[in-house]
């Protein structure tokens, strides 16, 4: 009996070429202008799982969900499933979540521990390392069958920023914190308030929007400007007197960061402008913030902030929520949120910023149902040809962006479409470039 030897490399993404849309035309940023089509359209829609999602580092999970080796946590990148481990090394590892075999995923749970990760369809099994260390009936394959070559898909690149974990299938992006580049300074006012660092506290809460992952991710950039309005009742409910928001909130200053790498970041700087939670509040020596942060974070971020890290990863630095909006086709996301605390808080007061999370920004939070609704109702009103290829405004604040000396980088006013201009500049820069597997010629 004669065998054959395996002819290409096992690892090659082997694709059927798709064409690619020049996306340019749909953009007049130096003007403000999106056209709406980049929300709804399926070949869009699989061109930016190819070249935004496929090349960019996106987040993963907090380094607290791993605390010894076998713990594990399984998530997505773009629409790629994939499991995050730590090894008996302790080195935490991602793994894309499909068996080598025939593509089952070898882990059908959301997290938990385990020694190895065996499939339930012909029970190949693979260790936290992601090495095939068990293959039934072995004695039937050939001789040329080399398990050391088909052991789970490893992201090329994973590291952690300040307790975050992030990671990418490309080989060829630069080292995680120059992709975050300026924003670490703005993430810092929420991963380094305290000397010991953060950790995630009362799980993962999941549920479904039926809009483009898009919407959500460029508002939490740049969109203060609904605040007033679309969650008016809210704010009233939260306001002393029931009657109306607090002048301070209508009337705000603050700035908005744009990040030339996508990402950004708006807060106010009225130092009564806060949404905190007062067991929280009334935890914090603000003094030693200022001296351990600085002036402007404290004044800045850290009052009412709301950020998006480009592609997918959003947070409130108050409320104590990070989340990622979860590509689910053009029309749907997935909406993954964490509650965020300091590690040296007393546990009453983690407890205290996890009820607060969740009533104004869980699933049901008074502030969150006010978005969500938005998003869903922005996608349904965009099935329509005519409706859905209409031109959208984005020109808040065009020409008032600069260096303003307080905040690094590019800074404009807190109301404001920059950020989102400078989110969708990224996006389409990526949509127009070939990603490094369009190159890979092997
Ligand atoms: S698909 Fe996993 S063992 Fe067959
Ligand atoms: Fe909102």
């Amino acid at each position: 009996m004669t065998s054959t030897p395996v002819r290409r490399p096992v690892d090659r993404l082997a694709r059927v070429p798709e064409p690619a849309v020049d996306v340019g035309p749909y953009f007049d940023l130096d003007h403000g202008l999106v056209d709406r089509t980049i929300f709804g359209d399926p070949a869009l829609y699989r061109q930016e799982l190819r070249r935004v999602f496929a090349p960019s580092w996106l987040f993963l999970a907090h380094e607290s969900q791993f605390v010894k080796p076998g713990d594990f946590f399984t998530t997505y990148m773009g629409e790629d499933p994939v499991i995050v481990t730590m090894g008996k090394d302790r080195r935490l590892r991602a793994f894309l979540n499909a068996c080598r075999h025939r593509g089952m995923r070898v882990c059908r749970a959301d997290a938990g521990a385990t020694k190895a990760f065996t499939c339930s369809y012909h029970g190949w099994s693979y260790d936290t390392s992601g090495r095939l260390v068990n293959v039934p009936n072995g004695e039937d394959y050939p001789a040329h069958f080399d398990r050391d070559q088909w052991g789970l898909t490893e992201v090329a690149q994973l590291d952690t920023y300040k307790g975050l974990v992030f990671a990418t299938w490309n080989p060829q992006a630069p080292p995680l914190v120059e992709a975050l580049g300026g924003m670490t300074w703005y993430m810092d006012a929420m991963l380094d308030r305290d000397p010991e660092g953060t950790e995630v506290v009362g799980g993962v809460h999941k549920w479904v929007l039926e809009g483009n992952w898009k919407l959500a991710a460029e508002q939490f950039a740049s969109d203060w400007y609904h605040v007033n309005i679309s969650h008016a009742s809210a704010l009233m409910v939260m306001s002393p007197t029931g009657k109306g928001p607090k002048t301070e909130i209508v009337q705000t200053p603050g700035r908005q960061y744009t990040d030339p790498l996508g990402h950004g970041h708006g807060f106010p700087t009225h130092p009564k402008s806060r949404f905190d939670d007062r067991v929280v509040h009334g935890h914090y020596d603000y003094e030693a913030l200022r001296e351990r942060l600085g002036d402007a974070r404290v004044e800045g971020p850290m009052t009412t902030g709301h950020a998006t890290v480009f592609p997918n990863f959003s947070y409130l630095p108050v409320n104590g929520s990070i989340r990622v909006w979860h590509p689910k086709g053009p029309d749907r996301m997935e909406v993954w949120a964490w509650t965020l605390v300091d590690r040296s808080m007393p546990d009453e007061v983690k407890d205290a910023q996890r009820v607060y999370n969740l009533r104004t920004f869980g699933p049901t939070g008074i502030f969150e149902q006010d978005d969500g609704e938005n998003w869903s109702e922005v996608q349904a009103t965009a099935h329509g040809f005519v409706s859905g290829s209409m031109t959208l405004n984005y020109q808040m604040g065009l020409g008032l962006e600069a260096e303003d000396g307080v905040h690094p980088g590019t800074t404009g006013r807190l109301y404001s479409d920059g950020a989102a201009r400078g989110f969708y500049a990224r996006w389409r820069d990526l949509m127009n470039t070939p990603a490094w597997h369009e190159k890979d010629t092997r």
